[in-house]
C-alpha cells in the first residue's frame, strides 16, 4: 500500500480521513498526537519527509509569522518579545515552509497555510501563488457542525488538482469562532485545528488523483 505523510499535524484530522479511505497514512509533528494512536511520528518533519512517502504528502507548517493576520508584529513586537525575535521567527517559518514545499521525491504535495504577507512570500524558495483558496463552510453539510466556519485557507499544490467543494451551505450562517478563540495558552491550537469536511475531500479527491498517477507511472 502506498504511503501518505501528513506533516505538522497533532489533531489527526487529515490522517484519519486518509486512513478511512484505506490509505497507509501517518502524521508527524514535533508534539505528540492529541489522541492515542500508533500512526503518529513525534519528530521534526525534516527528519521524516525524506523517507519513502510514495503516494503523497499534506503539510501544515506553522503560519504564525507568515500569515497576513500577524504582519503587524513585524513592526511592533508583542509584549515581552523583540522585533529581532519576530524577524528571526519569520525567517525560520519561511525556511520550514520552503523545505516542505520543495521536497522533491514525494510525487504529489499539498501545503496548507492562511493568506500570507509579502515578507513571507519573498523568503520562500520557488514561491508560487496558491493554487486555490477555500473556506471550511464550502465543505459543510450541517449548520451546527464543525465545518460551518469562516477561515480563508490556501493550498499550494504540486501534481494535485484543486479541491471541489463538497458542502451544501452558502456561507451565510458560517461562524467566526476561529478568530474569536479566547485568549489563553492553547489559543494557537484552537486556531490551527483543521476541519473534517476539507480533510474528507482531500482524502477522497487527492487520494484518488495521486493513486491514478501512481498506477500510470507503474
Ligand atoms: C499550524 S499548526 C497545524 C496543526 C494542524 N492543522 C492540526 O490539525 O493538528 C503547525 C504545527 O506544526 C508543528 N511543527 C512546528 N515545527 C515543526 C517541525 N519542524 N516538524 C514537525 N512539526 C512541526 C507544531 O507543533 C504545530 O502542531
Amino acid at each position: 500500500m502506498a504511503k501518505v505523510l501528513i506533516g505538522c499535524e497533532t489533531s489527526g484530522i487529515v490522517r484519519e480521513a486518509f486512513l478511512s479511505m484505506g490509505h497507509d497514512a501517518w502524521s508527524c509533528d514535533i508534539l505528540s498526537s492529541d489522541t492515542p494512536t500508533n500512526r503518529h511520528i513525534q519528530d521534526d518533519i525534516r527528519n521524516v519527509m525524506n523517507d519513502e512517502w510514495d503516494l503523497m504528502a499534506v503539510m501544515h507548517p506553522p503560519c504564525t509569522r507568515l500569515c497576513n493576520s500577524g504582519v503587524r508584529w513585524l513592526s511592533k513586537a508583542p509584549e515581552g518579545r523583540t522585533l529581532e525575535d519576530m524577524w528571526r521567527e519569520l525567517d525560520e517559518g519561511a525556511e520550514l515552509f520552503s523545505e516542505v514545499w520543495n521536497v522533491a521525491h514525494i510525487p504529489c504535495v499539498a501545503v496548507e497555510n492562511p493568506v500570507m504577507h509579502r515578507h513571507a512570500k519573498e523568503r520562500i524558495r520557488n514561491y508560487e501563488k496558491p493554487t486555490q483558496t477555500v473556506q471550511p463552510w464550502q465543505f459543510a453539510t450541517d449548520e451546527m457542525g464543525p465545518d460551518n466556519e469562516r477561515k480563508r485557507t490556501c493550498f499550494w499544490l504540486r501534481s494535485l488538482p484543486a479541491l471541489s467543494p463538497t458542502g451544501t451551505l452558502d456561507g451565510t450562517s458560517a461562524r467566526d469562532s476561529v478568530f474569536k478563540a479566547s485568549p489563553g495558552a492553547d489559543r494557537w491550537k484552537v486556531r490551527s485545528k483543521f476541519f473534517p469536511g476539507i480533510a474528507a475531500a482531500m482524502a477522497k479527491q487527492w487520494g484518488d488523483a495521486a493513486q491514478q498517477q501512481l498506477l500510470a507511472a507503474a
